[in-house]
């Protein structure tokens, strides 16, 4: 094929040669020649000698010469032929590069003649090169927001070949988004550009690596390749989003500070800054919500910061948002829900809306005194609150409505035993644990003029001395009233008026304000022994209340009256005559002295003894009775007159005596029964013998007595024991007997002193109160004793 080609080309050289020797005298011709490139070396271009037609033979003597226009030699001439070859390989691009034509030009010279011929041999291009890119990898980067129909320029491919066997065509690896768009110049040259056709998304594809060809139109066609690196970069072209729509949480109301809630948390599909998040409140937050609660802006932690109160609020709706770095920033928003639960962390709280500090001790059960609100700021189980006051109080509370209570007395009161109360209210909630508060009140109760005044003893026993000085405080009477103030006031006064059908004034006073009781005047025992007043006392309250005591007052006895003799009386004057017959024995009774003492007691217990005797041998006194009896029969020599000096005595201290001076007559004839007859005849006061009336009133006297006591003693001395006095003892028991005497009405605990013994009180004087002392001694006595059963002498002296 090659020496076809080589043919047919030289018979066009051979034509050329023609021209060329008519053009040029010394030039005698030119050939042309044409070679394809990368022949071996020794490949043939043509024969010169023949197309010159030189005589081969002769070549050498001409001296026959190849000079080359170019430094390059790479054709030479075989000169035994005449054949011109490569003498190397030769390549057209390295040749030539891109000139459109690559010719080879030398001059042929022989000598002898000399001649001179051009020739020059075009080299042809075969398709030996690759297209190639400058760089094998291309690196793009391209903003995702980019707009389908960008174009990104790109370096064409090189190929050095000519013509057909350039670059023809550019592909590019298949993909969705990219496309090719080359555009041929006029001159030739080709702009290959990358066409975006569809949109990009960094989120979905971050990079694009795609192939770039570049083909030539030889045969066979060649290719390059070159790599396209395309990076996506990113646009904050997505919002944060929260991993929850809402966050639901609950939280105890008794949350500490720093407690996490929730943490939330959203992500940015984006790059960089574009997906950097911070969370944040979003601005509807209120602030109380924003103090309770903190969110971190890089964790999105949401903590308790400030003092949770279910009571305060038991929900809140916290919108939080999250905020790229982007430029500008998108935001993603979200909810978070927190329901507080409640916990009992409130006391219950007690409110006094009215109490009054006091009460009037008459107030009745039922009265109010105070309302009392109780309050528990937890709600449920945990607000529900019990309120109670102790048992032991008179109060109690009642319910008037939810949380509110009456406090209102339960009972009667009394200032006296309590005048204060304090109330302790306690308050629990049904909490689980409960929570307890409790209050106390003073509740004081208020005095009423409830009480009377009372005295230490309603009833007493006063002894007054008889003759004791006037104006003499005599007994000082107490009274006590255990209200306050002036119904505890006391003042005393008298309630009757009269004493002894005399004004009870001009005998006795009380000072009102203390209770002592002064005598006005003396008293005279033998006047008046006793009687008895009643002192009240009176308090100061309105109305005022009173109440009184009585007080027997005893008049003691002194012995301020000294015997009187009253028998054998002093006839005309003188000294009493009695009359003893001659033939009276030993032991006769001679006469008898009466005598009587106004005092009482002791003071009037008399005894009788001789201070003066005409003859002692003759007459003894019995001192107790005063009976003179002889002490011998009378003799002859005694005279018929004799005298006695008698003293009666009384037993009190000092001793008051009397005496009487008796004369004896000693008759001879006078009988004993006209001596005893004279003898009452001596005494016209007494139309008996004083002696046997004596017996006769103290025997009918004791007998009515030993009935009366035989009879009511059994049946009601116990009684009277008990409820008389208990300090009576055992052997005494003391009678009342009805009396005329106003005195002797009121029952007082001592009698009257009576002393019968003594026969002052004959006819049976009229006791008026007086008591029986059945004693050892008074047994063996001829005389019953009617003795004082003072119930303050002890059992011994009685
Ligand atoms: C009342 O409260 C006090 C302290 O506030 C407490 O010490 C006391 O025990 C309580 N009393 C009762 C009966 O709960
Ligand atoms: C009662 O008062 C009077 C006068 O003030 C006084 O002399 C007297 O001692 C008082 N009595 C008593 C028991 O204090």
């Amino acid at each position: 094929m090659a020496e076809l080609r080589l043919t047919n080309a030289l018979k066009f050289k051979r034509l050329d040669i023609i021209f060329f020797l008519f053009v040029s005298d010394l030039v005698f011709g030119k050939i042309h020649y044409s070679m394809r490139e990368e022949m071996e070396p020794g490949a043939f271009v043509g024969n010169v000698a023949e197309d010159l037609a030189l005589n081969i033979r002769r070549l050498s003597a001409r001296k026959f010469r190849l000079l080359y226009a170019n430094k390059r030699q790479c054709l030479e001439v075989n000169l035994e032929t005449g054949i011109l070859f490569a003498s190397e390989r030769i390549d057209r691009e390295e040749l030539c590069g891109q000139l459109p034509a690559c010719v080879l030009s030398f001059e042929i010279v022989v000598e002898e003649p000399l001649e001179m011929y051009r020739g020059e041999v075009e080299i042809l291009d075969i398709n030996d090169n690759s297209p190639s890119f400058p760089e094998s990898t291309i690196l793009l980067q391209m903003a995702e927001t980019m707009a389908p129909g960008s174009r990104f320029p790109l370096e064409s491919a090189l190929d050095p070949d000519m013509g057909t066997n350039t670059v023809t065509a550019y592909n590019i690896s298949p993909n969705e988004h990219f496309g090719l768009k080359v555009e041929t110049a006029e001159d030739g040259t080709q702009t290959v550009e990358l066409l975006l056709e569809k949109p990009l998304d960094r989120e979905q594809q971050s990079s694009f690596q795609l192939m770039l060809t570049a083909t030539d139109g030889g045969s066979p066609s060649r290719s390059g390749t070159a790599r396209i690196l395309i990076t996506v970069l990113d646009s904050n072209d997505n919002a944060p989003a929260f991993n929850n729509k809402v966050y639901k949480v609950s939280l105890m109301e008794n949350s500490r500070r720093g407690t996490l809630v929730v943490s939330v948390h959203a992500t940015d599909p984006d790059e960089g800054p574009n997906a950097e998040v911070t969370y944040s409140f979003s601005n509807r937050v209120s602030q109380k919500v924003q103090e309770l609660f903190s969110l971190d802006p890089r964790t999105g932690e949401i903590r308790v910061q400030g003092i949770l109160d279910y009571e305060e609020g038991n929900s809140y709706s916290v919108d939080v948002q999250a905020v790229d770095n982007g430029s500008p920033a998108i935001a993603g928003h979200s909810k978070v829900l927190i329901k507080v639960i409640d916990v009992n962390d409130n006391d219950p709280e007690i409110f006094l809306t009215s109490v009054a500090s006091t009460v009037p001790e008459d107030a009745a059960p039922g009265t109010v005194t105070g309302l009392i609100n109780v309050i528990d700021r937890d709600s449920g189980q945990n607000g529900q609150v019990y309120c109670g006051i102790p048992k032991n109080v008179p109060f109690k509370l009642q319910t008037s409505s939810s949380g509110h209570y009456k406090l209102v007395t339960s009972d009667l009161l009394d200032r006296e035993t309590t005048p204060l109360y304090n109330i302790h209210i306690l308050a629990r909630d049904s909490g689980s644990p409960p929570l307890s508060t409790n209050k106390s009140i003073q509740i004081s109760v208020s005095d009423v003029n409830d009480n009377a005044p009372r005295f230490a003893r309603p009833m007493d026993t006063v002894y007054v001395m008889e003759n004791s000085a006037p104006g003499a405080s005599i007994f000082t009477v107490t009274a006590f009233d255990p209200d306050l103030d002036q119904n505890s006031y006391v003042t005393y006064s008298f309630t009757e008026n009269l004493i002894l059908d005399f004004p009870l004034s001009s005998y006795l006073n009380v000072n009102s304000k203390n209770g002592t009781i002064y005598a006005l005047r003396s008293f005279d025992y033998e006047q008046v022994k006793n009687f008895q007043i009643q002192v009240q006392a009176r308090d100061a309250g309105v109305p005022p209340l009173s109440s009184s005591a009585t007080l027997n007052v005893i008049i003691l006895d002194q012995n301020d009256n000294a015997p009187i003799i009253v028998s054998p009386s002093a006839q005309s004057g003188s000294a009493a005559v009695e009359i003893v017959p001659q033939s009276a024995a030993q032991g006769y009774l001679v006469t008898k002295i009466i005598a009587t003492d106004s005092d009482s007691g002791q003071n009037a217990r008399l005894s009788y003894r001789i201070v003066q005797s005409s003859d002692p041998t003759l007459f003894t006194v019995a001192s107790n009775s005063g009976e003179i009896r002889t002490t011998r029969s009378m003799l002859e020599q005694d005279g018929t007159t004799h005298s006695l000096v008698i003293s009666v005595r009384d037993n009190g201290q000092p001793t008051l005596s009397s005496t009487a001076t008796i004369f004896f007559s000693i008759l001879a004839n006078v009988s004993e029964q006209i001596s005893e007859s004279s003898n009452l005849v001596s005494t016209p006061g007494y139309s008996f013998d004083l002696n046997l009336y004596l017996i006769a009133a103290f025997g009918s006297t004791s007998f009515i007595f030993l009935v009366t006591i035989l009879l009511l003693v059994g049946v009601k001395c116990k009684q009277d024991r008990d409820s008389v006095s208990r300090s009576w003892s055992p052997v005494c028991c003391c009678r009342r007997r009805n009396s005329k005497d106003a005195f002797s009405r009121a029952h007082a605990p001592a009698g009257t002193l009576n002393y019968s013994g003594t026969g002052q009180n004959i006819p049976f004087p009229e006791t008026y109160h007086y008591s029986v002392c059945l004693s050892p001694e008074s047994s063996k006595s001829d005389f019953l004793f009617l003795k004082p059963c003072n119930p303050h002498l002890s059992q011994g002296q009685c």
